[in-house]
């Protein structure tokens, strides 16, 4: 058998595991691997050359601790899905066709696509074309899809944003400071509820979460008022400021992508309380790097977990994580809805009982809850 393997849309800790897992799975069976460069842009013909390589078990052995790809990623170029007015996706249909000749001339029996929802739908058009499939989630947002309860590359953005509040803690103290934390997620708040569980935050600003200024500067002047010296708020990008998403426009291409929050968000707490404010935005440190061993072994498994489904001829579905269990969902399944934070979660609430807060309660609400919970 022949088959291939291909990373699209941002890359993420974890991505090289997947290919170790997935070469060193195929080889045992006495399969060969063709790995595409540059995202599904690989599978199209380029003058004087190939956007392929073929990968063995020597070129793959190790490199699980790397992050990064070792096949390269993009996330434009000319597999980005359009979706219609009824929304319908499709890519363009010469596109399609040269990307079918190149799995037929290579003799392709099965391609494997990591990536997030964007590669995955259009992997699923892949496949609604009667290309054999598979679909391997990946982001550091965890937000892929409600089935899944972990992917690759969130617990090593986890790490790094609660290695970097520690360290960020040191000077806030030094400086009886605010210091505002902007991290990555997207639309989903995973990242920033995590760290600011693991990093011992006093504020979570998450989108799933609406809040109110005000309410986070109560809490802020009650808790320096208590003696408190830093105070720590660590905010989602997707999260809105008096109910506006704030984001960043390239000049050039009138490309609109989040990002800003961090910055108001400071200037407007050290406003209105008076108190030095200073922010950070993590931004791709949190996508580089070497992952974390979590990362490493889930990586791996999917990779392997995706050879088992090629060879029990299981195309057009998708990989999850269900627990401690790698299972399989239809990829339409896995696209259909983000997987959000949810407010009345169990993380939350024993977020809240640490005494974070979400910006969503008046203080003298939050009094309340205390006296009944005590
Ligand atoms: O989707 C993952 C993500 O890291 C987002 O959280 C972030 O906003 C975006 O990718 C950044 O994308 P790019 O690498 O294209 O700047």
């Amino acid at each position: 058998m022949i088959i291939g393997i291909l990373n699209s849309g941002g890359d993420c800790p974890g991505i090289n595991a997947v290919i170790e897992g997935f070469v060193s799975a195929a080889y045992r069976r006495g399969w060969r691997v063709i790995g595409f460069h540059d995202g599904f842009e690989g599978l199209l013909p380029m003058e004087g050359g190939r956007r392929y390589e073929i990968l063995t078990p020597n070129k793959t052995h190790k490199i699980r601790s790397l992050g990064g790809t070792i096949l390269g990623t993009t996330n434009t170029g000319n597999f980005v899905v359009q979706v219609n007015k009824i929304g319908h996706a499709r890519v363009d249909a010469s596109t399609m066709a040269k990307a079918k000749k190149t799995i037929t001339a290579l003799g392709l029996q099965a391609l494997a696509v990591i990536g997030g929802n964007g590669s995955a739908r259009t992997a699923s058009l892949l496949s609604e074309e009667g290309l054999p499939v598979i679909s391997i989630p990946k982001t550091i947002n965890n937000d892929l899809c409600p089935a899944s309860d972990f992917t690759f590359g969130f617990q090593s953005a986890v790490s790094v944003v609660t290695e970097s509040i520690d360290r960020i803690r040191t000077t806030a103290n030094a400086h009886q400071r605010i210091m505002v934390i902007e991290v990555m997620g997207d639309q989903s708040g995973w990242i920033a509820l995590h760290s600011g569980i693991s990093s011992a935050a006093d504020v979570v600003l998450i989108p799933e979460i609406p809040f109110d200024l005000q309410n986070v500067v109560d809490c802020v002047k009650t808790r320096k008022a208590a003696g408190q010296r830093e105070i720590i708020v660590v905010v989602a990008e997707g999260a809105r400021l008096n109910g506006k998403l704030i984001t960043v426009r390239n000049k050039d291409n009138g490309d609109e992508r989040l990002g800003g929050i961090g910055n108001r968000l400071c200037h407007a707490l050290e406003e209105m309380t008076g108190i030095e404010a200073r922010y950070c935005v993590l931004g791709h440190t949190q996508r580089g790097g070497s992952p974390c061993s979590f990362d490493r072994i889930l990586g791996i498994r999917f990779g392997v977990e995706a050879v088992k489904l090629i060879e029990q001829n299981r195309f057009g579905c998708s990989l999850v994580l269900q627990g401690l269990n790698v299972g399989n969902i239809p990829i339409a399944e896995a696209i259909a809805e983000p997987r959000m934070v949810k407010p009345d979660s169990q993380m939350v609430r024993t977020a809240r009982s640490l005494g974070i807060i979400f910006g969503d309660r008046k203080p003298e609400d939050l009094r309340e809850i205390k006296k009944k919970e005590s």
